[in-house]
């Protein structure tokens, strides 16, 4: 209110000082162009009166004169006329005029001594009276004077009356200014500030239905404000959404997940039906070795987590077969029992073209795509020809898909990663009820990065035919509906984290991936024995002698930071040179996606760094890398997990990362160190881990010396603590949380 009083007092103020500075002119002109009139008409009056005064006086004759006087007395405003004598006296003069009038009249006695007409103001009656008197002569000589008096009094009368009418017109002004401002305050001002402030206020209880304000109140003055508070408003509910997060995760780590469990939770959740898998990767891939067929696991961590889930709840998973003896093993309809060993679920192969291999796999999914999520410096690249195929692929998927659905009931259906983005879409316009989540394994970029994809809307428009989408991180989830928001026409509830658009509805959740853990050792000692054996012969076997060892395990990708790490051993032993001849790291290195140049120059760089360094370091019986690359199998990945005193995880970006968490559950001894990136999903819950930022060599060599120089109590409790979270947060937890989200969607909301 105070606000609208200082407006109006202003305005007034304002109003009033324009108003009297102009009454004041306006008053003061009409003054002067009245008086000047009275004075033009008097003078006139005067010279010609004189005319027929003058004779009259030479010759003395006062009747004549009285006469004159006479007639000229009864005119309009005129109140009279004297003549008078050289010496002031009066000759003749109306009759009204002499009683009233004292004697001698001053302006009388100057005019007749300066010989000059002289005019003024005298009162007459009260009444203001204009005077002018002129004097007359003959012969250089003054024989008399003139006076006319004229009623002034309506002069004052007319300039009252300017000051009247402007000051009714002020009042007038001043009534509409304080309605006018009070309207406006009220609704430009107070009232969307009311409104502002309720939904704010709401939005603060939780209690809000809207993350934007009222559209009217979008187009005001309060327009930047308001769009900053929304701004601060998707962050707070952002943060809500963290905070819920986080504590639903403590609620829900009070009850462990086991593999039984969600074999049994699945059971009443599936209610018999099977889980569809997709995903372009393979979990199980069969290679000529010779003569002979091998089957190997590939390297990467969507197959490691996903095998361990599919094993429990069956169904089909659809891969793309890759193997160059993976036709061999199939059946009629591409299938196979998997794993090999201990059969639990079908694996069914769809079989590429080199050319859409060539388009779809490493042009628009690695080349495209991957280092389009990545953030690592490493420019993606987009050709019309790898997105023709990627298209075409995406729909050779979606045939395979929708055969194997055909008589399922709302099915459920999880699509995995970058490389079936618009796997959804394709699905759901043949078969609207099928229930289809998507889980995208790596990070998703800021709307800034992603908005130099040609197919951005494509793209986007393929993933939201998922009902739900799943990213390892809030903040992936954040920059997904942020890019939403950015490029497509669609209604985003930052409450719910969910994109409505076309009638469809798709949550976008965190579900951060994880490992098959369940169970901990009893024996400590036993496994503690073992590992001392069993380090002693990984020595043996890479034909070093060193008292520490250190472990890094990749595919050999740009985005994992293995030239960084092998600069920072490096910068290591030159800052800490005891360790020269104490420290050996094992690099075991899958080689990855090497039709791609960027990854063929990636692995000669490594290689070349590599002997560099250990030409500069090495000794006799001792080199400070042993880089093997070659594809491993958990088993020989594990035994080196088991013994080594840190692994190095130094992603420059990556989703979540699992060899970090398959290391701490490797660790059934409680020892070891995890050096990890900040720039990993898993550093946002494996907080024990030595965080590094892996383009901070120096950073990155003091955090090898302190994981090696850490007292085993800290160590110990630190792999306790990971183990914990690890096993709190499996990958059984992870199906059973996605996995219920999509069962338990409405059919109506899917089918919508
Ligand atoms: C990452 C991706 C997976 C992929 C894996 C291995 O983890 O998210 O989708 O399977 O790398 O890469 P590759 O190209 O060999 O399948």
């Amino acid at each position: 209110m105070k606000i609208t009083i200082r407006l109006i007092v202003s305005l007034i103020f304002v109003v009033a000082l324009v108003a009297v500075i102009f009454s004041f002119y306006q008053v003061s002109s009409e003054k002067d162009r009245l008086i000047g009139e009275l004075d033009r008409r008097t003078i006139i009056l005067a010279e010609s009166l004189q005319e027929s005064v003058k004779p009259l006086v030479n010759s003395n004759s006062i009747p004549k004169l009285n006469r004159i006087v006479e007639r000229f007395g009864n005119r309009e405003r005129l109140k009279g006329v004297i003549v008078y004598d050289n010496q002031g006296n009066i000759l003749t003069s109306t009759p009204e005029l002499i009683p009233k009038i004292s004697q001698p009249l001053p302006e009388v006695v100057s005019s007749i001594t300066e010989n000059q007409p002289i005019d003024g103001f005298i009162n007459i009656d009260s009444k203001k009276t204009y005077i002018y008197v002129l004097p007359f002569s003959e012969e250089d000589k003054i024989i008399g004077a003139l006076a006319i008096f004229h009623d002034a009094s309506y002069i004052d009368v007319r300039l009252k009356g300017i000051w009247k009418n402007n000051l009714i017109r002020f009042l007038t002004l001043t009534m509409l200014i304080v309605v006018i401002t009070l309207l406006v305050v009220r609704w430009s001002i107070t009232g969307p500030i009311a409104k502002f402030s309720e939904w704010m206020r709401e939005l603060r209880l939780g209690k809000g239905k809207s993350s934007q304000p009222d559209t009217s109140l979008r187009g005001d003055m309060l327009a930047p404000l308001i769009s900053e508070v929304t701004h601060l408003a998707k962050s707070l509910s952002m943060a809500r959404a963290r905070a819920e997060e986080e504590a639903r995760l403590r609620v829900q780590a009070e009850s462990l997940w086991t593999a039984n469990r969600l074999k049994e939770h699945m059971r009443v959740e599936l209610g018999g039906k099977k889980l569809f898998l997709v995903s372009n990767r393979e979990p199980y891939m069969h290679v000529k070795d010779g003569r002979n067929i091998k089957c190997i696991v590939p390297a990467g961590g969507l197959v490691t987590a996903l095998d361990p889930v599919m094993r429990i709840c069956d169904g089909v998973w659809i891969a793309n077969g890759s193997g160059d003896a993976d036709k061999e093993v199939v059946d009629a309809n591409d299938k196979l029992r998997v794993p090999p060993e201990e059969p639990a679920y079908t694996l069914k192969r769809i079989w590429l073209t080199k050319e859409e291999e060539n388009g779809y796999y490493y042009g628009f999914s690695n080349e495209g795509i991957w280092p389009l999520c990545h953030i690592t410096h490493t420019r993606p690249i987009f050709r019309l020809d790898d997105w023709i195929h990627y298209q075409k692929v995406n729909e050779k998927f979606t045939q395979a898909l929708l055969k194997e659905i055909a008589d399922e009931e709302f099915p459920l259906v999880l699509i995995q990663d970058y490389h079936l983005a618009l796997l959804p879409l394709l699905v759901k316009e043949k078969r609207p009820d099928v229930k289809v989540a998507l889980f995208w394994h790596i990070p998703w970029p800021n709307p800034e990065a992603y908005g130099i994809c040609p197919w951005q809307q494509e793209i986007l428009i393929g993933m939201l035919g998922a009902d739900i989408i799943g990213f390892h991180t809030q903040f992936h989830c954040n920059n997904f509906l942020d890019t939403v928001d950015r490029f497509l026409e669609s209604k985003i509830d930052w409450e719910q984290f969910s994109v409505e658009r076309g009638g469809h509805a798709t949550m976008v959740r965190p579900f951060p991936i994880s490992v098959a853990f369940e169970a901990t050792v009893s024996d400590r000692k036993a496994v503690i024995q073992e590992k001392e054996s069993l380090r002693e012969q990984l020595f043996k076997e890479i034909g070093v002698q060193a008292r520490y060892l250190g472990i890094g395990v990749d595919r050999i990708d740009y985005t994992k930071g293995i030239p960084e790490r092998f600069r920072a051993i490096e910068r290591f032993l030159e800052k800490y040179p005891e360790f020269v001849g104490e420290f050996t790291f094992v690099e075991l290195g899958a080689p990855s996606r090497t039709h791609i140049k960027r990854y063929r120059d990636l692995t000669t760089e490594v290689e070349e760094m590599v002997d560099k360094i250990n030409w500069r370091f090495r000794t006799k019986t001792w080199r400070p890398i042993v880089f093997l690359k070659a594809h491993h199998s958990h088993e020989e990945i594990n035994r080196f997990y088991k013994v080594a005193d840190i692994c190095m995880v130094t992603s420059l970006h990556d989703g979540m990362n699992l060899v970090s968490k398959e290391f701490a559950t490797s660790r059934d001894d409680e020892d070891g160190v995890l050096i990890l990136s900040q720039f990993t999903g898993a550093s946002r819950e494996l907080k024990d881990a030595v965080i590094v930022n892996p383009y901070d060599i120096e950073q990155m060599a003091d955090a090898i010396h302190l994981s090696l120089t850490m007292k085993p109590d800290e160590r110990s409790e630190r792999m306790k603590r990971m183990r914990t979270a690890i096993k709190e947060h499996n990958i059984y937890r992870w199906a059973g949380d996605l996995i219920t989200e999509l069962a338990r969607l409405r059919t109506t909301d899917v089918a919508s």
